[in-house]
């Protein structure tokens, strides 16, 4: 157990199992080899500017080569400078050139079943006319673009042919309210809104374009608003101000050269939640970005001819920028994109897809693997998964039970997990596997990715030993970072780069293990201090799923007079009964799994965990429920948080 006074967490899970890649699967991966991982690790970290100088220039297309590869005066950092590139060029017109026009760039598939196949070659066509058509409306490079739209292959048009001209795309998720689309448009001064008429979300169709009316009547700088059809409901019109997405193609030229960026131009704000509640937009550029993404998605995803890599996440998201957007389309990938939920019309939906698309790769994250876990696994057993060969998770950790039942149940026990860690701010992935080199231990996101130097810090900023928990740091910078907070140059230093002088304080923890494993223990401030032992919330969440009883469950602290904090656990039962019995049997295990000190204070059943919207658990809520701030009523039955979520979900993300 660790020494509480020096800031350091107790470490309690113990989790030993590991699955080296297969022979088969590392003799054919782009890295191979944990020889070779090491290799190229220590090269990139030796001489990171020739590292990443190297690989600018033989991964992008430059229209002008950049003379210097990093200025970096701590917190403001510049790569590729004296650059020109475009990132829709690197998307799209080097495919094409190179001859590879008629590859597929995406199985789309809407939620009520219509499919649409389209190339690269098609899809540059898309963005050219649709570039043109945002030039007639007045957009110039630099104008902020926001997008609102469902997951359509339109989605990824709009985002494409704002990079070809230099504006500045923000995309605000379909799922948002009113007011959360006004708050980003201003914080943006966005001139345009890219919306739709709806979407399709558990077979109703959404009306996406009357909640932007009412976004629009507060957002003073949104001069237009261009309107895709896509569920054909006749929405309100605004005279002068909307216009229908195929009135402004239909006559558009298909002829719009790719605008020479500098490397450091802004290529899109994206908003995330942060601690105060206020949203922050975070900023990426041109040139770093571009190539992180891309040679993350390679190395990561062992990308290769023949793949059919499916992310299941949404444009709104990061993870829709970089791994649907930026990254597979740089490298030239064929996807799928689906438009609904996982339930419609059944829940054997994903794996329909699978099977029909011949998927390779599934990107997904906990909460869905979790939610599949619920619903049963006669669902995945009536389909054909034998297409796939790697699975990835992204956005929380994930338990090590419902790791394995990932990898037994869908990957069939052939699969590699990549655990990818990463965050909206870092661009793309920072720690995951590299599958073909990498053994993964179920619930670790294993080992820092080329360039990336990972520092595990206690109170004192000094680094804690092996096996103990600290703050996770980033030493040095790395080209997907964020270049700033949009308009918030204070804050910026603020959160990320005042606690820990000279590095980037990412606001998780972690530990490092024996193995120079890395395990993130969640956000700082989800640390639960019992008689000052510090625990991670994933670690006492982890020990009540490896029951079987439970499905997901939550842990949170709670003031108390005697140990500080106190234990409560929200836990979501597969089929079983919330009963005294129940509660007690879950404590008991607790204590087996990780020891006394750990056995929560109060168990608490609920039909569901409250989640944001991108599907991680609430602990904010939680914990101010756990304190009794927040009053749901009786708690010895099973309770329901969806009204509070409801309320609360506005400032979250
Ligand atoms: C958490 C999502 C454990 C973490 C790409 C991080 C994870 C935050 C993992 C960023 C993982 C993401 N294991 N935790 N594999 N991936 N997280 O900005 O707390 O939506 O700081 O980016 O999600 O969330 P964001």
């Amino acid at each position: 157990m660790s020494n509480p006074s020096n800031g350091q967490i107790a470490n309690v899970l113990n989790e030993t199992r590991l699955f080296p890649p297969s022979e088969t699967f590392a003799k054919q991966a782009v890295i191979g080899s944990l020889r070779s991982y090491e290799e190229l690790y220590k090269e990139s970290i030796e001489d990171i500017e020739g590292f990443w100088a190297k690989q600018a220039r033989e991964h992008l297309h430059w229209f002008e080569p950049f003379h210097t590869t990093l200025e970096w005066k701590n917190p403001l950092a510049k790569w590729f400078i004296g650059g020109k590139t475009n990132v829709s060029y690197n998307c799209l017109d080097a495919h094409v050139l190179a001859g590879n026009g008629d590859r597929i760039a995406f199985h789309w598939e809407g939620e009520p079943g219509d499919r649409r196949t389209i190339t690269y070659a098609e899809m540059l066509n898309d963005v050219c006319r649709f570039a043109n058509a945002l030039k007639q409306l007045g957009i110039e490079k630099g104008d902020r673009v926001s997008i609102y739209m469902p997951m359509v292959p339109e989605l990824a048009v709009a985002m494409l042919a704002c990079a070809r001209i230099g504006a500045i795309h923000s995309v605000i998720f379909g799922g948002f309210s009113a007011e959360a689309i006004s708050d980003r448009n201003n914080d943006a001064q966005a001139k345009l809104l890219i919306t739709a008429d709806g979407g399709w979300r558990r077979g109703k169709a959404l009306s996406l374009k009357d909640t932007a009316d009412e976004a629009l009547a507060k957002s003073p700088t949104v001069e237009k608003c261009i309107v895709l059809k896509r569920i054909d409901n006749a929405p309100n019109m605004t005279p002068g101000r909307d216009v229908w997405w195929h009135d402004l193609v239909a006559n558009a030229s298909e002829d719009c050269p790719a605008t020479s960026m500098d490397s450091e131009d802004s290529l899109f704000i994206l908003y995330t939640s942060g601690s105060t509640g206020k949203p922050k937009g975070i900023r990426h550029t041109t040139a770093g970005y571009n190539l992180y993404a891309k040679r993350t998605f390679e190395w990561v995803f062992d990308h290769r001819e023949g793949d059919v890599f499916w992310c299941t996440a949404d444009c709104g998201w990061i993870t829709g920028h970089s791994y649907i957007v930026y990254g597979p389309m740089s490298a030239g990938a064929t996807q799928v994109m689906y438009e609904g939920a996982p339930n419609w019309p059944q829940e054997d939906r994903f794996w329909e897809i699978i099977e029909r698309y011949r998927v390779t790769i599934l990107y997904t994250a906990p909460t869905a693997i979790r939610t599949f876990i619920k619903w049963g696994d006669h669902h995945v057993d009536k389909h054909d998964l034998s297409s796939l060969r790697l699975l990835g998770s992204v956005g929380e950790g994930i338990n090590p039970e419902a790791w394995m039942w990932y990898y037994e149940k869908i990957g069939g026990g052939r699969c590699p997990i990549v655990d990818t860690w990463w965050q909206t701010e870092t661009g793309g992935i920072m720690m995951s596997p590299l599958p073909g080199a990498i053994a993964c231990k179920p619930g670790s996101c294993t080992r820092p990715l080329p360039g990336i130097v990972p520092r595990v810090l206690g109170h004192s900023l000094a680094d804690v030993e092996a096996n103990h928990g600290g703050m996770l740091c980033i030493e040095k910078p790395w080209p997907g970072m964020l270049r700033g907070i949009w308009g918030d140059d204070e804050r910026y230093q603020q959160q990320y780069w005042s606690l820990v002088p000279g590095m980037y304080l990412t606001g998780d923890n972690a530990r490092r293990d024996d193995d120079g494993y890395y395990w993130i223990m969640g956000r700082i401030d989800d640390v639960i201090n019992v008689s000052g032992h510090r625990l991670s919330t994933i670690e006492v969440e982890s020990a009540l799923v490896s029951h079987p009883a439970v499905a997901e469950a939550a842990a949170v602290g709670r003031p108390d007079d005697i140990k500080g904090q106190a234990i409560t656990v929200f836990v979501t039962l597969k089929n079983h009964e919330p009963t005294d019995a129940m509660r007690e049997m879950l404590k008991k295990h607790v204590r087996k799994e990780i020891g006394a000190l750990a056995v929560p204070d109060d168990v608490r059943f609920t039909s569901s965990l409250p989640k944001t919207r991108s599907g991680k658990i609430m602990r904010r809520l939680l914990r101010d429920i756990a304190a009794g701030k927040e009053g749901t009523g009786d708690t010895s039955t099973l309770e329901d948080y969806t009204v509070l979520v409801r309320l609360r979900n506005d400032d979250e993300s």
